[in-house]
């Protein structure tokens, strides 16, 4: 078996996704996860875009330790800095630097000649060098740049101190084969390529990031960059989940190991989906909610008769347990604890016991929780660490003989502000309010409610997506309500856009 490393960049490539920010804290709770997954090495950010992103660097850096940690830097002095200053405090710091190579990129974009390209890569990985030991490199959009002068710049870079070289399918154009054939001709072709391990990053544009990953690491890459559920700028990135099962299921004819214990990738799968408040497909693979379920008759009698008839993997091998442990209004806090670190859910001791209140209120409410429940109840816990505004109370009036109208009262800081609107809907007239009371005014661009758990009283998951001030914020909420998820939902976009605003402000 030959070691293939993960380079996980859900918190950097991933974040960029529409919608997918996340605050500081998230981003800790997330890196922690993914060491406990087991993930070689955590891409933190871009420290130098923004103060929420050097600060989620800095400290994913200070608290993570048993992985390395990257940040992402442009080929610049300044950006260099930045990510040195956020990360280098690191037990095993990595500067990522990238620099376009493509023909389109050099020209357009960046408006320079392919020699100044060289060696403006050059001049960063040396000056990246100076300051830490492990420097990778990606050639941006790499698999449209001509191999001839990939090779060129990779050998400088290599000479320059680059330890890793990763080459991206930046606009997910290659096809399996073809993408295999120019790994290949890298190797092949770069002398010194044997002092440096060969990287892959791939989109998903054409659905074949994972593919052409496997592609690559067959023609001899031995890192590949991954995101949890395959999040990342527009159809993302090669899901880690689909790689690392495709080698564990087919050793067979893939003979490599990862460092993954694939029994934590459901709990993380799910993590990251109630922190982005980014519902995972149904028929997604190996995390969806059907990837284990045969509906036809033909299928059930298969499996039951041998499971391998249907099954290529278990639920169990992903981690997704069938000994559901239910927890109730009587389970205490220390029980509460046990199952949360069952399902590798380890919370400090403040938002442990916020998240057990929130537990306790769910339970009264919904006699049996369940461990999906407890996913929502954490993220949810979670997801309001930038809180201004708190959801104090609400009421509704609503049928299908009259206007619905909605009375909300929310508290911001010491001030408690009570309004009252109609609305088209129950869940319109709840926004209209809380937008009276806040004095926004938002474009609502999306509401999801999903039923976290079968039965009348699931928990109701509620996503809405809103722009405000020309962006987007993605906000969560959830209870048995699920007029009472919506506003707390909406409340929490707000929340978010409110933390940006203030993040902003500070850096001005
Ligand atoms: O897709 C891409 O090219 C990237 C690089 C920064 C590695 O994300
Ligand atoms: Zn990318």
């Amino acid at each position: 078996m030959e070691r293939v490393y993960l380079f996980d960049t859900t918190l950097r490539d991933g974040e960029q996704s529409p919608g997918a920010s996340m605050s500081v804290e998230q981003k800790c709770e997330v890196a922690m996860q993914l060491e406990r997954l087991g993930v070689d090495v955590i891409e933190a950010g871009f420290p130098v875009s923004s103060p929420q992103q050097f600060e989620g660097c800095r400290l994913i850096a200070q608290r993570v330790k048993g992985v390395a940690i990257a940040a992402l830097a442009r080929a610049v002095e300044k950006d260099i800095d930045a990510a040195v200053e956020s990360i280098g405090g690191a037990v095993h710091p990595r500067i990522h630097t990238f620099l376009a190579t493509s023909p389109i990129h050099m020209e357009y974009k960046l408006r320079k000649k392919p020699d100044e390209v060289v060696e403006m890569a050059v001049r960063a990985v040396k000056y990246a060098r100076s300051k830490v030991a492990e420097v990778e490199f990606s050639p941006e959009d790499g698999s449209r740049s001509e191999l001839a002068f990939l090779c060129r710049i990779i050998e400088e870079v290599i000479r320059a101190g680059a330890s890793i070289i990763n080459v991206p399918d930046t606009v997910g154009y290659s096809i399996p084969a073809e993408f295999a054939r120019f790994i290949r001709g890298i190797l092949e072709g770069v002398p010194s390529m044997h002092k440096a391990v060969l990287s892959v990053h791939c989109h998903n544009d054409l659905g074949l990031a994972v593919a052409n990953s496997i592609a690559a690491v067959e023609a001899g890459a031995r890192q590949v960059e991954v995101t949890v559920n395959g999040i990342g700028e527009r159809a993302g990135n090669a899901a880690l989940e689909e790689l690392v099962m495709a080698f564990s299921v087919r050793k067979d004819l893939l003979p490599f190991q990862t460092g993954v214990n694939t029994r934590q990738i459901w709990n993380t799968s799910r993590m990251l989906a109630n922190t982005i408040g980014a519902p995972i497909p149904r028929n997604k693979p190996v995390v969806g909610e059907n990837a284990f379920s045969h509906e036809s008759g033909i299928h059930q009698d298969g499996v039951l008769k041998k499971r391998e008839t249907y099954e290529i993997m278990t639920p169990e091998d992903v981690g997704r347990d069938a000994s559901h442990i239910v927890l109730g209004r009587h389970s205490g806090l220390h029980g509460f604890r046990n199952r949360l670190a069952e399902l590798g859910l380890k919370l400090e001791e403040d938002s442990l016991k916020r998240s057990y209140e929130r537990f306790l209120a769910v339970a009264d409410r919904k006699k049996e929780v369940y461990d999906d429940d407890l996913y929502v109840i954490v993220s949810d816990e979670l997801g309001h660490g930038v809180e201004t505004f708190t959801l104090d109370y609400f009421n509704i009036q609503s049928g299908n003989l009259s206007v619905p109208t909605a009375t909300v009262r929310i508290l911001v800081g010491e001030d408690r502000r009570e309004e009252a609107a109609t609305g088209d809907g129950p869940v319109d007239a709840i926004f209209n309010a809380i937008d009276r009371a806040l004095g926004t005014s938002t474009k609502l661009l999306e509401y999801v409610v999903q039923a976290v758990t079968p039965g009348r009283q699931a928990i109701g998951d509620v996503t809405v997506a809103v722009q405000v001030d020309g962006r987007k914020f993605v906000g969560r909420g959830a209870s048995t309500d699920i007029l009472e998820a919506s506003a707390k939902a909406y409340v929490n976009a707000l929340n978010r856009w409110k933390a940006l605003q203030t993040s902003m402000k500070g850096a001005q």
